[in-house]
């Protein structure tokens, strides 16, 4: 069994896609019902405000092979740091505390099976110090120390589940319709059957597209100022 939370598009989406081509099982969760096909369960879920016991239901103990959160909210246009504290929490809540506290309770319970690949989705953004975006940025450094914590705990106390990280650059998805951007927005399809033919062996952090690590090791060697220059003169 594998298991999508917030795959209504995107980069959910094309993997739930990948899955049912393959004649595999997928639950995916999404608030809104869309394209249906055969093999895709629909859950219809709020993972911030609705009660998540019809989700852990529908899984057997040892039963889940892959989990992808690729749940994600982020605000273009207020996010900046006079952002209301409900916005604030909204944010944070969908791209960190609920996916800790889904992740967690399926560990808790047994439901994954030994082998299970548990995958989050991060964000190039927390590469760069940010002016805007700042509770998606926020929220997705806590998923990134979240991570590197789940990692350390799961290899402290013997558990075999994989967990990869997922730095992704722009893509063209909804959530940067009619956004202009300052690097070419990537087709979520070829990433996720990328993800989808690595998915028995994934695990660690991978950049998506590649040119992020290096703009990474950059960033860790340029002094704050100008750094701050070149986000203003890119508009990054
Ligand atoms: N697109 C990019 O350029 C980009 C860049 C870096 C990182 N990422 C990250 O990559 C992942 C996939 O991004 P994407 O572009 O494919 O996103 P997307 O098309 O906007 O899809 C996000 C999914 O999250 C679901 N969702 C949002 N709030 C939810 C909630 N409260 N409860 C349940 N589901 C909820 C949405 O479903 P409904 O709204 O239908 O419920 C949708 O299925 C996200 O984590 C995103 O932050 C994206």
């Amino acid at each position: 069994m594998n298991l999508i939370i917030g795959g209504s598009s995107g980069l959910g989406n094309s993997l739930a896609n990948c899955f049912a081509e393959d004649g595999k099982t997928i639950i995916v969760s999404r608030r809104n019902a869309k394209n249906t096909k055969e093999n895709i369960v629909h859950i219809r879920l709020d993972i911030n405000t609705d009660n998540l016991d019809c989700l852990y239901d529908k899984i057997k103990k040892n039963e889940l092979s892959n989990i992808f959160f690729t749940v994600g909210l982020i605000d273009w246009k207020n996010d900046d740091i006079f952002l209301d504290t409900k916005k604030f929490e909204e944010i944070f809540q969908t791209n960190f505390l609920s996916i800790k506290k889904i992740i967690s309770e399926l560990i808790k319970t047994g439901k994954l099976n030994s082998n299970c690949l548990i995958c989050f989705c991060s964000s190039a953004s927390t590469i760069l110090p940010r002016h805007r975006q700042i509770t998606y940025c926020a929220a997705k450094s806590a998923l990134n120390s979240f991570y590197k914590s789940l990692r350390a705990y799961l290899y402290i106390y013997g558990y075999k589940y994989r967990v990869a990280n997922l730095i992704l650059g722009y893509m063209n998805t909804e959530m940067n319709k009619n956004i202009n951007l300052p690097f070419k927005k990537k087709n979520p399809e070829i990433i996720a059957k990328q993800l989808f033919k690595k998915r028995k062996t994934l695990e660690g952090i991978h950049y998506f597209p590649k040119y992020w690590l290096l703009i990474k090791l950059i960033v860790n060697f340029l002094p704050e100022k100008i750094l701050f220059k070149m986000i203003k003169t890119l508009n990054l």
